[in-house]
């Protein structure tokens, strides 16, 4: 057999064997590629206290992220739901990420079985319902594929939700095409989905955490330029369980039900955050000591 077409036999393999995994054990189970010998494996927990702040980071360019017209499918993988972009067109640079610009592939969303569990990255501990993963490759490393197997080649951007008492109707597009692509391998396209940094547009993107880190599927590849932001998208109970009607199999039967990975080691590496949590709780705290204030001055007077 020539090297080529080993090679090519391996990656089918390996492809095969990436397929078959499953959130059982929240993926302490998974022995493929480098799941369980890597040491900048993700997701991690964030001590926000414990994070190196660098304001120098600065704030991210997003290009084409305000346009509606750069979706693809939306599709059932058996494992999660995931948006595909049509093009490369829809850019990330900026933020402290090394070699941009980035292309954005596409996005997903990691979830549990109730509201206080589903998100992979977890913040002094806390988990949130949900988590959803902007992925880019490097624009300079061409395709996706080429760039999971570089280091740095990857930047996600994450960002958590968490339960509000009302709908986000910028979410409704995404979670009312779950029940197109409910059973594994279906694929279905959006009807007038918002732009998409509608997602998260409340959201203030100057505010994140940086480390270096992996996929959080099988083969856990450790290339990623992990972006976590820290502000969180609201989204009702009722949402959430849409989402909560996928299937893991193409019969229908069996429930992805979650597919959030363990917190992994933090090992030797460092997290940025690109602000002071001090003091920001402080200045929260600030305008609170300010409000009562100016409410018992208000009192006072009438
Ligand atoms: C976002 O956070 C940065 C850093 O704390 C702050 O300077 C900026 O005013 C915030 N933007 C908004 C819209 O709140």
């Amino acid at each position: 057999m020539e090297l080529q077409n080993l090679f090519f036999l391996l990656i089918l393999i390996t492809q095969a064997l990436g397929a078959s995994y499953n959130y059982d054990s929240n993926g302490d189970d998974w022995t493929d590629g480098v799941c369980s010998t890597g040491v900048k494996q993700s997701p991690i927990n964030i001590v926000l206290s414990s994070a190196t702040v660098d304001t120098s980071l600065g704030e991210f360019t997003l290009t084409n992220y305000n346009d509606a017209s750069k979706y693809g499918n939306i599709k059932n993988n058996g494992h999660t739901i995931q948006v595909d972009m049509a093009d490369d067109s829809v850019t990330l640079n900026g933020g402290g990420l090394d070699g941009g610009p980035f292309n954005l592939a596409q996005f997903h969303f990691h979830w549990g079985t109730s509201d206080s569990t589903g998100s992979e990255h977890t913040v002094d501990g806390k988990q949130s319902p949900l988590e959803i993963h902007f992925v880019h490759y490097k624009a300079s490393l061409t395709d996706l594929a080429t760039a999971a197997g570089t280091a740095d080649g990857l930047a996600v951007l994450g960002f958590f939700f968490e339960v509000y008492p009302s709908d986000n109707a910028n979410l409704d597009p995404f979670l009312d095409a779950v029940t197109s692509v409910a059973n594994k391998d279906q694929t279905a396209t959006l009807s007038s989905p918002p732009v998409i940094n509608a997602i998260f547009q409340n959201v203030n993107t100057s505010l994140f955490v940086r480390y270096s880190g992996g996929l959080t599927t099988p083969g856990c590849n450790e290339v990623v330029q992990w972006t976590v932001f820290t502000e969180k998208i609201a989204i009702s109970s009722a949402q959430l369980a849409k989402i909560r009607l996928s299937y893991q199999e193409s019969s229908g039967t069996t429930l992805i039900g979650k597919n959030y990975r363990s917190t992994q080691d933090l090992n030797s590496r460092t997290v940025k955050i690109s602000y002071d949590p001090d003091i920001s709780a402080a200045s929260i705290l600030t305008q609170n000591m300010l409000f009562l204030l100016l409410s018992a001055i208000v009192g006072f007077l009438y």
